[in-house]
């Protein structure tokens, strides 16, 4: 049997990202980090986990969506196609659709680098008919994607509603600056949570097994481990709600106490119930966020949803390759690490 073969691009050596951006994130007012540190091999797991505690909806409503619309989904995309996973995490969803896509090539993009090699390899071998790449990148950077093939379809893969990390313009951005890789035929098929009661919300993002308290604390673990920082963990706990006036759930760390950070030869002072911003979830409905992407220049052909109305799955064309219409206002938060140029 042949042997199954990624073919890896590295494209994010080292740390010097995390160790810029912490310090400049503990030295500003408010405080807040992307939420793209959370993941280092163990924050990869962390979110696995996550995706199997009963609160968190999201994974098994989109996953629910992806098998019964998986044909649909197919016919939409068409033949010869690449099909390119941002955020590819455990590439498990990617699954659900590649029998009945049968794509020329599958690329996963994640940040993740060691989590994203062992999930690429165990698909590759799980699919031997596939052509796989792995791509370390930071998605809010500008992509280049060299390795994928030139003739086929480009078809981007987005789940896991990962797009309400970004405030709602940078959303935009992002999906503008993606139709460059796609090109003028290619597609978007982007999972999206739904507005809905704020209990809902609170609870998947405050499970009783502290799964999610544990993967917010992650960030100050990789700034023990890969930046030597010195703090006690213990004197910071978790925090998540609901805010409806931006319509996101925000997560933060908040200090239990007056304490200190100490990294390289800086010191870092927390007040009690000072915080640090780490993650923005935005909620949109689906009218909300068809506008968003019509705004980003793709035109919204399919979207599936569940019976709850929980989650929603849209498949967008790229409508043009040119600017679209204009950038929505910012809602009050900070951008989360896009950059603006090709966009
Ligand atoms: C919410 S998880 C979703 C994982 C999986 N796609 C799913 O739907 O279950 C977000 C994934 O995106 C990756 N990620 C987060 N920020 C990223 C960034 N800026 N660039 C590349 N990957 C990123 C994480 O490592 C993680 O695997």
């Amino acid at each position: 049997m042949k042997q199954a073969t990624v073919q890896f691009h590295d494209k994010l050596p080292g740390n010097a990202d995390l160790r810029a951006e912490v310090l400049r994130a503990l030295g500003a007012q408010p405080r807040r980090l992307s939420p793209k540190f959370f993941y280092d091999r163990h924050g990869s797991e962390l979110f696995d986990t996550i995706c199997r505690v009963p609160e968190y909806y999201i994974t098994r409503t989109e996953t629910a969506i992806l098998q019964a619309n998986a044909a649909a989904l197919a016919r939409l995309a068409g033949r010869r196609t690449a099909l390119i996973e941002l955020g590819s995490g455990a590439s498990q969803k990617v699954r659900l659709i590649l029998d009945m896509l049968r794509p020329h090539a599958y690329v996963g993009i994640d940040i993740s680098k060691d989590y994203l090699l062992g999930a690429t390899r165990r698909l590759a071998a799980a699919y031997p008919w596939l052509k796989v790449y792995a791509v370390c990148a930071d998605f809010c950077q500008p992509l280049s994607l060299t390795c994928c093939p030139p003739d086929l379809k480009r078809v981007a893969f987005f789940p896991g509603s990962s797009i309400g990390n970004f405030e709602p313009q940078h959303a935009v951005l992002f999906m503008r600056q993606l139709k460059s890789v796609l090109g003028r035929n290619g597609a978007l098929v982007i999972g999206v949570d739904l507005k809905k009661e704020p209990r809902h919300l609170n609870a998947a993002y405050n499970d009783a097994q502290g799964v999610t308290a544990e993967f917010n604390l992650n960030i100050l673990r990789r700034m023990q481990r890969e930046l030597g920082a010195k703090m006690d963990i213990r004197g910071f706990r978790h925090e998540a709600f609901y805010n409806e006036i931006h319509g996101r759930i925000e997560m933060h760390l908040v200090s239990l106490r007056a304490q200190q950070i100490h990294i390289d030869n800086e010191t870092f002072h927390f007040g009690k119930d000072e915080r640090l911003h780490t993650e923005n979830s935005y909620k949109y409905t689906i009218e909300e966020f068809q506008a968003l992407a019509r705004i980003a220049g793709y035109e919204p052909h399919t979207v599936w949803t569940d019976e709850k109305h929980l989650f929603s799955v849209h498949y967008l064309q790229v409508a043009a390759l040119g600017e679209a219409g204009p950038i929505p206002k910012d809602h009050g938060g900070d951008c989360s690490g896009i950059t603006t140029e090709n966009s």
